[in-house]
């Protein structure tokens, strides 16, 4: 295996993280793969870090500011840049004449140069004129001593929600708290739909190419009821997709295709895709069209022609349907941007292009008594708050706002859910959109020449967007267990596939629910264990003085290999015991697993001897995948994480919030992919081909493993700071050394082919000990030595029901004095 460059790489890697947690701060980081569409992520990846309360971050890549200059070096820069000795005022006397001396000489120098640079992009006279004039305005605000544009505005505020930031958060609280915003009151205390199947949807539909997606997108989406509403990009190459859909158009009347002059020209960034979606929801609304009634609906789905619905029509309709009809379900960070001057700038967009003009104060409620929050532009929203965002009431915040976010990119990251923020709507905020995407292609991961300079637009020639990942037949299983309603971004020339799989499950559900099952019925499988979870051992040790076992620290994220049972439970386990069941006061906490929830294609089974026994599907040939989660103790709720970043060889191994992306995912090994036992995740292919584009080999399938055991895979990626001469001494020896050594050993990925350092599995399902039938609750057991031995039991175990052990399922009590026959049940 060729030696990397694992420092730099590694290196490499927490600075692109760090770049992703700056752009949920920086709002117009936060991009699209095409002109069309672009969006921030960002709350899932955020939330992910905020929790990581106790683990080391990642390098807080804070480059905003980090071009900090001295006072000397600024001073210099200021006098190279104007340059000028102004000698011709040395033959002039008369004050009016010198002034005109000067303006003139300012103006040939840095203001024609500067000129030209931004006219170098524009085609018009009329474009070029409007950059004049906002030009202009900075200009002369410094000449006549007043206010820059927008530097000393107030917005209304009608929210009254208090407003938090991330690192000056009260006590009690965390940002998970924060963002986790929640509506969906008592049915009594607001207004319902009664019945899901009355629910009426306007989908509002953003495209520019591919006529066919969107008519695919719709004659999945179509119900009775339901009426759409497409925008085309306005250029003119997007002519033959809008006379596609207007011909489809007009034999569909739910079908209404925008025309010009509500057409916008849409460019990346800019105010004008912003402008797309008022125009949508203007439509939608007949604001200003006496010839034609509204439409009628209850909500208004934003969607973009890539997007696609993941659940049934039905499944849609009941999961809208369970929160009230005036809920906004908006993804916003709820934590205020406060972009540095270097990455805030005004913008001018004409001749399809955003042209800098300079920088722009940023709102924040301490000035200008309103901030900026990033949010999704993929939005589902109340008939309410489509009517206040389409018709913007002279004084209202929306109106003022307008005025404001035509100047700034990413406009549609920074538009609706500041908007939303700002106004009584605030209170029927549900901070979710129901939309799967997962963000990991930075424009300025490419190297210069390969970018695309549209998301790149700050001076900075490295701020750049990032763009959703394409969802390729890889991640379908990951759309199946996303839980969410839709998902982007698809993309039929790459992958026509993907949505016929989606179509298999989307009908057989929707079959599902028309026979009486409700949503929760058969979504989705696991993996159950008898239900109340498993311990997971590694095979090896099972004979060992300390078996050891898949679990965590006693505080912290970090998963290690830590002994499966309390001390005085080891001396009286039975032979074989690890195919029977354990006991909850048997084990410590934080080693109780849930496997669950799992994907439907395929097919897990626990054989006799506690190994998985993995059945491929029709497309997954790896099997089911599963999400992994602590059912126990402090980390309770949160899953198995393989950091998104490090999953190359070496990197750790944890537990974090669950976010459902494929870095949380398991998969068994079949003896093909993996061997046969071991725990593993599957990387998807363009995260492989970004690495392999780096010169680096990398397998999609990464093992659980501990470091320094096994040949020398994960050594070539460890940092070289482990590699000094303890380290290596330990590798030739350690691919000998018994599993125990690694006892409390933190977990990482290893290459599958790793053998050594690879571990496999036995499950051990959890039973239940139950109340016995007279009521009577065991409160101690007696340890191996005799001795009365208080138990883990207390007060709020009791009430779940401690004493006799039965073999779950099966109400058939056995003694409680010898601990050892329960090791053999099952
Ligand atoms: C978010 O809030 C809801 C309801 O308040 C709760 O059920 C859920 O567990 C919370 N989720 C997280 C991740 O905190
Ligand atoms: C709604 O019902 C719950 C019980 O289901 C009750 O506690 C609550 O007070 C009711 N609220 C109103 C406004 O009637
Ligand atoms: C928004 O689009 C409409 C319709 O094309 C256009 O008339 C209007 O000027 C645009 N607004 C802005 C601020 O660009
Ligand atoms: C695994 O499952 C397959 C099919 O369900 C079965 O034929 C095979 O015998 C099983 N293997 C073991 C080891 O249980
Ligand atoms: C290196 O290995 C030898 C035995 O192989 C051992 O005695 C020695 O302690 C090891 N050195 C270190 C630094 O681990
Ligand atoms: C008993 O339960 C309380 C609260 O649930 C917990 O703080 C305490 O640690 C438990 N005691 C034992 C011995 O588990
Ligand atoms: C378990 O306890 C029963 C009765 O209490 C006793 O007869 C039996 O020998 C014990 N078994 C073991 C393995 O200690």
């Amino acid at each position: 295996m060729a030696q990397f460059e694992s420092r730099s790489w590694r290196k490499r890697l927490y600075l692109l993280l760090g770049i992703l947690l700056l752009c949920s701060t920086i709002c117009w980081i936060g991009v699209r793969g095409d002109e069309e569409e672009h969006e921030t992520d960002a709350v899932g990846q955020q939330e992910e870090e905020e929790y990581d309360d106790d683990d080391e971050d990642e390098e807080d890549n804070d480059d905003d500011d980090d071009d900090r200059e001295t006072v000397a070096d600024h001073m210099e820069e200021l006098r190279r840049v104007v340059g000028l000795q102004f000698p011709m005022l040395e033959d002039t006397d008369d004050p009016s004449l010198a002034a005109r001396k000067v303006s003139q000489h300012l103006a040939s120098e840095g203001l024609h140069q500067r000129l030209e640079t931004i006219f170098s992009k524009t085609k018009t006279a009329e474009c070029r004129a409007k950059i004049a004039e906002h030009l202009s305005y900075f200009v002369n605000a410094i000449a006549l001593e007043q206010n820059l544009p927008f530097s000393d505005l107030t917005f209304s505020n009608e929210c009254g929600e208090p407003v938090y930031m991330w690192d000056d958060l009260p006590e009690d609280m965390h940002p998970g708290m924060i963002q986790n915003r929640t509506y969906q009151p008592p049915r009594n205390e607001t207004e319902y739909l009664d019945d899901p199947a009355d629910l009426k949807l306007c989908y509002g539909i953003l495209t520019h190419d591919n006529p066919d997606a969107t008519i695919r997108l719709i004659e999945a989406l179509y119900e009775p009821g339901h009426v759409f509403v497409v925008h085309v990009d306005g250029k003119e190459e997007f002519e033959s997709t809008q006379h596609a859909l207007e011909a489809y158009a007009a034999k569909h009347e739910y079908v209404h295709i925008l025309q010009h002059p509500n057409r916008v020209r849409v460019n990346w960034g800019g105010f004008s895709m912003v402008n797309a979606t008022l125009q949508m929801l203007q439509y939608s609304l007949a604001v200003d069209d006496t010839t034609r009634e509204p439409l009628e609906f209850h909500k208004f789905v934003h969607l973009s022609s890539s997007s696609y619905p993941l659940a049934s029509n039905s499944e849609i309709r009941i999961q809208l349907a369970s929160y009230p009809l005036d809920a906004n379900f908006l993804n916003i960070v709820m934590q205020p941007i406060r972009p540095g001057h270097h990455a805030w700038h005004y913008f001018v967009e004409c001749d399809d292009s955003l042209h800098r003009i300079y920088q722009l104060p940023a709102l924040a409620s301490s000035t200008s008594n309103a901030d900026m929050f990033t949010s999704s532009q993929w939005f589902i929203i109340s008939r309410d708050f489509a009517e206040y965002l389409a018709t913007p009431e002279p004084g209202s915040f929306v109106h003022d706002y307008l005025t404001y976010i035509e100047h700034v990119v990413v406009a549609d990251e920074t538009f609706f859910g500041t908007v939303l923020r700002h106004t009584s709507f605030c209170h029927q905020h549900h901070n979710r959109n129901f939309l799967h995407l997962q963000f990991d292609r930075w424009e300025s991961e490419l190297p210069a020449g390969l970018r695309d300079e549209r998301k790149c637009p700050m001076p900075n020639p490295d701020h750049c967007g990032r763009s959703p990942t394409i969802m390729t037949i890889d991640y379908a299983d990951i759309l199946e267990l996303s839980g969410e309603l839709f998902a982007r971004k698809f993309d039929d020339t790459i992958d026509p596939h993907v949505k016929d799989i989606i179509d298999d499950w989307r009908i057989k559900r929707e079959n599902q629910i028309q026979s009486g099952m409700r949503p929760n019925d058969f979504r989705p499988k696991s993996m159950d264990f008898e239900g109340h979870g498993v311990l997971i051992v590694a095979k090896e040790t099972v004979n060992d003085e300390t078996p050891l076992c898949l679990g965590l620290g006693p505080t912290g994220n970090a998963m290690r290999l830590t002994p499966c049972f309390h001390d005085y439970i080891v001396p009286s386990l039975s032979e074989e015991w690890e195919t029977g069941a354990v006991i909850q006061e048997e084990t410590p906490l934080h080693l109780r697993w849930q496997v669950s929830p799992c994907t439907s294609d395929g097919d897990l089974k626990r054989t006799p001897s506690g190994l998985i026994n993995v059945t491929k599907g029709a497309y997954s040939t790896t099997g089911p995948r599963c999400m992994l989660k602590q059912i126990d103790g402090l980390r309770a709720g949160r899953c198995f994480d393989g950091q998104q970043l490090s999953l190359q060889p070496g990197g750790d191994i944890q537990v974090y919030p669950c976010v459902q992306q494929w870095f949380q995912f398991v998969s068994f090994g079949d003896g093909e992919h993996a061997p046969i036992g071991s725990l593993y995740s599957i990387i998807p292919s363009h995260i492989v081909q970004q690495i392999q584009n780096l010169g680096h080999a990398q397998s999609p399938y990464m093992c659980f493993g501990v470091r320094g055991r096994g040949s020398q895979d994960e050594m070539d990626w460890a940092d070289e700071t482990t590699q000094d001469d303890t380290a290596s001494n330990k590798t030739e020896d350690a691919a000998i050394l018994p599993l125990s050594n690694w006892k409390g050993e933190q977990l990482i990925t290893t290459q599958c082919s790793n053998k050594d350092a690879v571990i496999e599995w036995v499950f051990v399902p959890y039973i239940v000990e139950e109340t016995s039938k007279d009521g009577a609750t065991e409160k101690t057991m007696t340890n191996i030595d005799g001795e009365e031995k208080s138990t883990i039991v207390n007060s709020s175990d009791e009430e779940k029901g401690e004493g006799s052990p039965v073999k779950d399922g099966n109400n058939n009590p056995t003694s409680n004095d010898n601990k050892s026959d329960d090791h053999n049940e099952l």
